[in-house]
């Protein structure tokens, strides 16, 4: 029987990956901050599947936090508890609304929740993974400036990790909200790609996966903002507006499942260093921006998020 680790599995998509990956008999870790929830979510699919569920505190913004839960995580292997990774899925992250916030350590709450988080933690869990394991990304269509997707929530800018952990410092002018997601997803294929090649350089036959879930509607992801737009976005017509004029568009339901497909169906079992993205009932192999394939780019913004966190 698998087991996989997953962050944010508690909710949106990666709540329907977890239901997905219990109902396939697969053990789970829920990697999560809100461990209320979390317990009623590990209870649930435990009577549904009788599958076993873990559970690790995890705020992805906090370094400390993420060093405690790999900590947990691979003392509970050590001891028996639960089984080597087959998977790491990292799902969790967010847009945050509102003025410019910053993480324990000082990053912006954006690039730390959604990159330097799961970048620290893959590290540190790899050494926990099965050999054929998988770790997958959760990036996004937004992190293309050229799709409608980019286009429409604020072209990314430069992955530079550095200017993206001080973004809006010493008075300088933040990004948009819209743009500092965007641009942490794009560091997201990015890290997807460099660990890629990283491991296939090591010999490594650990895959490493980016996935574009595509616009989900019905999510907690625009918990920020106004609760009229939350109420619009409960609603089917973003999804068919946004459909119409070109946006990539899916359920959680579907994103969920191609989620979990991702981690442990033996089909992407080659899938290492690709793009995939779940689209109206189908998950393909796809393009990613064309800056996400600039490996100078990739190498320095690994650089830059190791020394990031080395020094949190
Ligand atoms: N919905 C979309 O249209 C869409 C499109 C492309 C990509 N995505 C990506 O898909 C992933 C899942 O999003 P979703 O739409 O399913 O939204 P969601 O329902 O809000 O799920 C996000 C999950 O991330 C967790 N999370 C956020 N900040 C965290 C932190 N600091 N530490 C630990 N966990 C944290 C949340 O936990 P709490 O419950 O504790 O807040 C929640 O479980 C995200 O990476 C998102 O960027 C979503």
């Amino acid at each position: 029987m698998a087991t996989v680790f997953i962050t944010g599995g508690h909710s949106g998509i990666g709540l329907e990956c977890s239901r997905q990956l219990a109902g396939r008999g697969v053990n789970l870790v829920l990697a999560g901050r809100s461990p209320d929830r979390m317990r009623e979510v590990a209870e649930e699919l435990r009577a549904r599947n009788g599958v076993e569920v873990a559970m690790v505190a995890l705020d992805t913004s906090s370094m400390a936090s993420v060093r405690e839960a790999a900590q947990t995580c691979r003392a509970m292997i050590e001891r028996g508890e639960i089984a080597p990774l087959d998977a790491l899925i990292c799902n969790a992250g967010g847009r945050f609304d509102g003025p410019e916030s910053y993480s324990p350590e000082g990053y912006e709450m954006t690039f730390a929740t959604n990159c330097l988080g799961h970048f620290l933690l893959v590290e540190l869990l790899l050494p926990a993974m099965a050999a054929d394991g998988r770790v997958i990304f959760t990036a996004s269509g937004t992190h293309d400036a050229d799709s409608m997707d980019g286009r429409l929530i604020g072209a990314a800018v430069a992955p530079n990790a550095v200017a993206l952990a001080n973004d809006g410092k010493n008075g300088a002018k933040p990004l948009s909200v819209g743009k500092r997601y965007a641009t942490s997803k794009l560091c997201t294929v990015m890290y997807a790609y460099e660990l890629a090649r990283r491991l296939e350089r090591e010999g490594s036959s650990i895959a490493s996966i980016a996935y574009d879930p595509g616009s989900v509607t019905g999510t907690g992801l625009v918990r920020d903002m106004p609760a009229a737009v939350r109420w619009v976005m409960s609603t089917s017509l973003p999804n068919r507006l946004m459909k119409l004029i070109g946006v990539t568009t899916s359920t959680a339901t579907f994103s969920g499942a191609a989620l979990a497909d991702l981690a442990v169906d033996p089909r992407y079992a080659d899938g290492t260093g690709g793009y995939f993205q779940a689209k109206e009932g189908k998950l393909s192999k796809v393009a990613s921006s064309k800056v996400s394939y600039d490996e100078q780019l990739a190498q320095t913004l690994w650089h830059d998020s190791e020394q990031l966190v080395d020094h949190s």
